[in-house]
């Protein structure tokens, strides 16, 4: 009876992990604001069975400072936009910023995934940071990440990646994030397979 229920909760937290990883996550993605901070957007899977060959990463406005991981067989190439407010420093004034990272020439099979990496400073901001990512398919699809969650809290077709940003004394410190704590948000596919390595844990202790 215990053996069942435990088994029960494994089957539905394996089930929950699985299809947290249908889509493209911020992985850490739990951050302290103003901070420094590095995460991998993870694609999790193709079109329709064609594989992945490019992936943009759109920067929301305030993040500053971005440097993509060159991505191995990827092209990675950084597009730059006009800053709102230009920056005066006492070496110049600095006008551009990034807009977006583009991975292009890959070819990332449906059945594997692979991390985009970021690092990149945040804005002084609390609560969620939205990502949108482009991904595009051999076959020509878009899977375009880019919805974000409607006044009821919904979102329709393709969610955006997340990166929930808090106060450095709500998060665990400085540097909480980057330090490969566990990952607690309900988008981090990593803490949800985490629980179900727990719960198989459990399960063992209690054949004993
Ligand atoms: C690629 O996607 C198309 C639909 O756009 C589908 O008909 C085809 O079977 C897919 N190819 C592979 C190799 O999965
Ligand atoms: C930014 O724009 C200002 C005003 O047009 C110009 O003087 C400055 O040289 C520009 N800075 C850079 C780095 O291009
Ligand atoms: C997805 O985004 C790409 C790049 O911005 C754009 O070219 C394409 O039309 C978009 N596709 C869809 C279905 O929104
Ligand atoms: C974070 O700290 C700022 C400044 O102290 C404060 O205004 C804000 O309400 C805090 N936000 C949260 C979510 O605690």
């Amino acid at each position: 009876m215990k053996f069942t229920a435990a088994v029960a909760t494994v089957v539905s937290t394996l089930f929950l992990a699985s299809s947290a990883q249908a889509h493209v996550t911020a992985n850490p993605s739990v951050a302290v604001s103003g901070t420094y901070f590095q995460t991998n957007f993870r694609v999790p899977h193709g079109c329709s069975g064609n594989a992945t060959d490019l992936v943009i990463v759109q920067i929301p406005k305030g993040v500053a400072s971005v440097k993509p991981r060159a991505t191995v067989p990827w092209a990675t190439t950084i597009q730059m936009v006009p800053l709102d407010t230009p920056i005066v420093t006492p070496t110049g004034t600095i006008n551009t910023t990034v807009g977006s990272v583009t991975w292009a020439n890959g070819n990332l099979p449906d059945n594997m995934y692979e991390d985009f990496g970021l690092q990149f400073k945040l804005p002084v901001m609390t609560g969620p940071l939205y990502w949108s990512v482009m991904q595009r398919c051999t076959n020509g699809a878009w899977n375009n990440w880019t919805n974000v969650p409607d006044a009821a809290g919904k979102t329709a077709g393709f969610p955006a990646a997340v990166i929930n940003v808090g106060n450095a004394t709500t998060t665990g410190g400085p540097g909480a994030g980057a330090t490969g704590a566990p990952d607690v948000s309900k988008n981090g596919a990593g803490s949800l397979q985490l629980s179900g390595f727990a719960v198989l844990a459990a399960v063992a202790l209690s054949m004993f």
